[in-house]
């Protein structure tokens, strides 16, 4: 196939390439996978999480409900919380997806959580699911998009 024939425009704007295309599903692919291991026995809404380190490492996560509602963790804390005490804190992508495939973003309070260990370019790619046949893409977000103006620890400085 021609190079330019190759080259797609994303929802974001940006441009990425079949080989980019296929990275994204691999690592939408490990946010699937960590589904399993979801505990919703209230909400019954499993979220998978998979951040990737600038050296390519992943890190995944899941969400675990507790019978204290707010005490639950999230899937996307708890994968960076795992990169972070393994020593990472420079990433690069995060794949988020939950198990109805609805192109599930991170919550707000999420979104804050990723902001103080990323940057706002960090990839934020969202499962939108196969649907019902081909062709239904992942939606891709940048961070600062998603959370723009917000609470650093620049401010306090
Ligand atoms: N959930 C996540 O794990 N990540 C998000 O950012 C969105 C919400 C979880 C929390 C709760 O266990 C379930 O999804 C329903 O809100
Ligand atoms: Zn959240």
């Amino acid at each position: 196939m021609p190079l330019l024939e190759a080259v797609q425009v994303t929802m974001s704007g940006e441009k990425s390439n079949d080989a980019g295309d296929r990275d994204d599903r691999a690592l939408i692919e490990r946010a699937r996978e960590i589904q399993s291991q979801a505990h919703v026995p209230y909400s019954e809404y499993a979220v998978g999480a998979a951040i990737e380190t600038v050296d390519g490492e992943v890190f995944v996560g899941c969400n675990l409900e507790n019978a204290n509602f707010s005490n639950s963790l999230h899937a996307e804390e708890v994968a960076i919380a795992e990169a972070v005490k393994n020593g990472h804190g420079e990433f690069t992508r995060l794949a988020v997806s939950s198990d109805r495939r609805d192109g599930v973003t991170p919550c707000g309070m999420c979104r804050q959580t990723l902001a103080e260990f990323c940057d706002d370019d960090l990839r934020v790619i969202c499962d939108e699911g196969e649907g019902e046949g081909e062709g239904v893409e992942p939606t891709e977000y940048a961070l600062g998009e998603l959370l723009p103006n917000t609470i650093s620890e620049e401010t306090l400085e």
